[in-house]
């Protein structure tokens, strides 16, 4: 799995194994070590153990790992050595990743409108669970496996909107899910088809209102009860925050107690409950070392950016915990400010408002590590103006 280019910029690691990337104690080795241009991707297993252990432990069901917040191979491999053994994928690229990496893992086709070779492709390495909004959806799972009678079919909720769109920072309502009258529709012709029958929702990533999770489970019993049909499970699916500048959260632990009183209070408890995490289990364990390449007032531009793996930190206007990577004297001043940040691209479009508070000298040659990227970062990474990266590192520290 070591990458030799990867390899071959950062001189000496301390160690090369157990995550079959260029492993170092901290951030600063790292960088010492580094003899490359681009930005760092760094892994800190030890964060992403801790997160998987929370949910493995505390989750009131079976926890899903979202694959698209971070499909890196190493980040997979600790989450199943953690004891996740369910992953959420939806292409036949991430099928064949998770596949190939964790022959043993539970695969879970979540995506609710997928291509007919997707089906096929899944069905026939054995994936049984399937989502879908639709009748001309669930018409193509059934042509696609042959009218299989051993699928486990997952119906996809619109959530209606309630105040301040469920109070998750990102709505995931706009494109996919069944609106009431639909749903009720599709649960009876389901029924029929599917071995196991279950309903699925997304209450909008980085979730901060833990009360969300009760009003889209009310909701489904008043779906279920307008079906009259029986279900076998409920995947209560994303939406788990972690913690950013000016966005703190309740502890995982409401959540979890939370989703547990309320899949008794409509009597779900005693179906298949599932979760489908993606960032918190993956943001807190992963950051991105960008390099300062030149300061214009309290502006900075860096080695990564919009097209790279803040494209949150741009388009979201998203505030990421910042630190200054400085070994070399002088020592950083005490005193911080505000900076913007710009990208390596020509875009305007390449422009990251934070501010991100750095200490006041920061410089050219300065190294930054933007952490919580562990979602939703490398894996956006696009390679717009040969910007991009091939170095990923692990980072021991905790
Ligand atoms: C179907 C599905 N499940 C899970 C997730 C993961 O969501 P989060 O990262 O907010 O936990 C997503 C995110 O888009 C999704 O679309």
């Amino acid at each position: 799995m070591l990458n030799t280019q990867n390899a071959a910029v950062l001189q000496h690691p301390t160690q090369l194994q157990p995550y079959g990337l260029p492993t170092f104690n901290t951030a600063f080795d790292a960088i010492a070590a580094y003899q490359g241009d681009d930005q760092i991707y760094a892994l800190y297993p030890r964060k992403v153990e801790a997160a998987a252990r929370l949910f493995v432990n505390g989750f009131p069901g079976h926890v899903l790992y979202a694959v698209k917040s971070n499909p890196h191979p190493s980040q997979l491999q600790i989450l199943w050595d953690e004891g996740v053994k369910r992953f959420d994928v939806a292409s036949i690229r991430e099928i064949d990743l998770v596949n190939g990496l964790l022959p043993d893992a539970d695969l879970f086709l979540m995506h609710p409108i997928k291509s007919r070779q997707t089906i096929v492709h899944a069905y026939g390495i054995g994936v049984r669970n399937m989502s879908f909004d639709h009748e001309d959806e669930l018409q193509k799972i059934v042509d696609c496996t042959a009218e299989a009678d051993d699928l486990h079919l997952h119906l996809r909720l619109a959530l209606p909107k309630v105040s301040k769109q469920l109070g998750a920072v990102m709505p995931l309502g706009g494109k996919f899910g069944a609106d009431f009258d639909a749903a009720v529709s599709l649960l009876k012709s389901a029924r029929p088809i599917a071995q196991k029958l279950g309903l699925c929702f997304h209450v909008g990533s980085q979730c901060l209102n833990t009360e969300n999770y009760n009003t889209a489970l009310a909701y489904a019993r008043k779906v279920v009860d307008a079906a009259g049909v029986k279900i076998e499970s409920i995947d209560v699916g994303g939406g788990f925050p972690v913690a950013y500048p000016d966005m703190p959260i309740a502890p995982m632990t409401a959540y979890f107690d939370l989703i547990s009183e309320s899949l008794i209070t409509y009597g779900f408890q005693d179906l298949e409950v599932l979760g489908e995490p993606g960032r918190a289990l993956s943001a807190e364990g992963g950051s991105t070392l960008v390099r300062v390449e030149l300061r214009k007032g309290n502006d900075l531009y860096l080695n990564d950016g919009t097209y790279g793996s803040l494209f949150d930190a741009g388009q979201f206007t998203w505030k990421f915990p910042v630190r200054l990577l400085r070994s070399r004297p002088p020592a950083p001043c005490a005193n911080t400010i505000g900076f913007r940040f710009f990208g390596p691209t020509c875009d305007s479009a390449d422009t990251m408002n934070g501010p991100f508070h750095l200490p006041a000298d920061t410089c050219e040659g300065d190294w930054i590590e933007v952490q919580n990227l562990g979602a939703y970062g490398q894996t956006l990474s696009t390679h717009f103006n040969g910007f991009y990266s091939d170095h990923t590192v692990a980072i021991l520290e905790d």
